[in-house]
């Protein structure tokens, strides 16, 4: 027993000491450290990386929860473009605000929007993508709005209006010194004029093998929120005669999914050569549309339902956009980022109660296409920044800010 136990301790001993010299050649780096998490409370599960959240958030189920509405901003948030305000656009059953997502394994922590301003002081929040990333960047800018005392000291940068919403937005929140940025970037990659030389047919090109010019614009933020895909069809691209360019030559039988797939290997390498590796880098994965009976321009509607779809075993399989993005923020993780998938298909492919439906902007006329793509807010995307922040919190952001710098 005796000499065990000495055995152990002396081992340990050996084992803090290397850890120790490791340490000291290779200087202070909590990513490092938290290899060992062992030490403390994840022994029993070696194989899992330090990196993956301990909780699995997208599993679970809806659950009908009068307060949670009550947690949340409202509609007069000064940051909701008319299309998301769905109360005000005459949708009359709020019930869809009632579901609070609960998580099979675990709970959600709680939003605080104060905390995270307070940790993102001085710092930049960067969402790219496209009109859907746009619905979670203005829900993101409305939960945080509960931390500032003045929302009216919340400023575009350039002065420009929210609901104009062409190239980007920058949100200043004077008090913390921080911006909430946006870029539209549906497909992440540059599109633009055909080469000279391509065929008639070519109206534009999308380069897979290189990121959109904003991309100049992301590289310092602290957290930037990725999404993709519901450019990536072939009525967006090759039905509207855009077709995919790689070095300088168009290629005109490239199908969109090896299109898609492509160019997110080109935003791996933008992200590993241009992000500081300190950086909390989400790609989150497929928004689910729910057009019923028709597409969304052949009469396809969502306004039947008012509560959240409980057979999930209706469900589409695992979109393929998701299979790719979970694979490209793999890679990132092993190069040691703080990459994550942010997984909010599942969850949300249960709403179809949550989008605007028929409840457009004013002034779209009767007969519209019914919106069955974006989200009515306060809503489903409010889940989708908690469960965002709960990554950040797991991941102990902004301590960066109190511990000296790593060397
Ligand atoms: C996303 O989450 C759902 C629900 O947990 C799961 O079925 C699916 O496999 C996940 N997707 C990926 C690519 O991990
Ligand atoms: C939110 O965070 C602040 C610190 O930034 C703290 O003072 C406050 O108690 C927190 N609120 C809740 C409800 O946890
Ligand atoms: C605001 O943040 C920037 C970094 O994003 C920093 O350079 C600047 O000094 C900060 N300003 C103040 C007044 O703290
Ligand atoms: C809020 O900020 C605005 C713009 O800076 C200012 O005009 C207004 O007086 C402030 N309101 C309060 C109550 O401090
Ligand atoms: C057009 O493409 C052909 C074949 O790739 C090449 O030989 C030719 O030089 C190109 N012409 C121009 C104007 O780029
Ligand atoms: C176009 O891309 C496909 C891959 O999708 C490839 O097999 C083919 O060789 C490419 N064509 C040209 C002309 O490069
Ligand atoms: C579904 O669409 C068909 C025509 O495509 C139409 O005849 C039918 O009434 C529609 N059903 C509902 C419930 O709208
Ligand atoms: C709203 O929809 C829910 C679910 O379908 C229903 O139970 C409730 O009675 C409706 N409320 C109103 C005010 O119509």
């Amino acid at each position: 027993m005796r000499s065990e136990s000495t055995y152990a301790l002396s081992f340990l001993v050996l084992l803090l000491t290397s850890i120790f010299i490791f340490n000291f050649v290779y200087p202070f780096d909590r990513q490092f450290l938290s290899r060992f998490a062992f030490l403390s409370s994840s022994y029993f599960t070696p194989n899992k990386s330090p990196l993956i959240e301990a909780c699995d958030y997208s599993r679970g189920r809806w659950v009908w929860d009068e307060i949670y509405s009550h947690l949340l901003y409202d509609e007069n948030c000064p940051f909701l473009d008319p299309g998301f305000r769905c109360r005000q656009n005459g949708r009359k059953n709020e019930s869809f605000r009632k579901w609070r997502w609960q998580p099979d394994d675990c709970d959600i922590p709680r939003f605080n929007a104060s905390y995270l301003l307070e940790r993102n002081r001085n710092g930049r929040i960067v969402f790219a993508g496209d009109s859907v990333g746009r619905n979670q960047w203005e829900s993101f800018l409305c939960m945080l709005t509960q931390g500032v005392s003045n929302v009216s000291k919340i400023h575009e940068v350039n002065g420009n209006p929210i609901s104009k919403h062409k190239g980007y937005l920058a949100m200043r929140f004077q008090e913390y010194n921080m911006t909430v940025e946006y870029y539209r970037t549906p497909f992440l990659c540059v599109i633009g004029r055909p080469p000279p030389n391509s065929s008639k047919r070519v109206r534009r090109t999308i380069r897979l093998d290189e990121l959109h010019w904003y991309s100049k614009k992301w590289a310092r933020a602290d957290i930037l929120i990725f999404n993709s895909g519901h450019w990536w069809n072939p009525d967006k691209t090759i039905k509207s005669r855009r077709y995919f360019q790689e070095g300088g030559r168009v290629n005109m039988t490239m199908n969109v999914e090896e299109a898609f797939r492509r160019s997110l290997q080109t935003w791996k390498s933008w992200a590993l050569h241009n992000l500081n590796p300190a950086s909390f880098v989400f790609f989150r994965s497929f928004s689910p549309v729910h057009f019923r009976n028709g597409t969304w321009n052949d009469g396809g509607w969502c306004d039947k339902q008012t509560e959240p779809d409980n057979d999930p075993t209706e469900f589409e399989t695992e979109p393929y956009y998701n299979i790719f993005i979970s694979g490209v923020v793999k890679q990132m993780q092993y190069e040691s980022r703080k990459a994550h998938f942010l997984n909010i298909t599942y969850l949300s492919e249960l709403r179809i109660d949550g989008h605007p439906s028929k409840f457009r902007e004013p002034g779209t006329p009767p007969g519209a296409p019914q919106d069955c793509s974006h989200w009515c807010l306060p809503g489903v995307p409010d889940t989708w920044n908690e469960l965002l922040y709960a990554q950040l919190l797991s991941e102990k952001f902004g301590i960066k800010k109190i511990l000296p710098e790593r060397g």
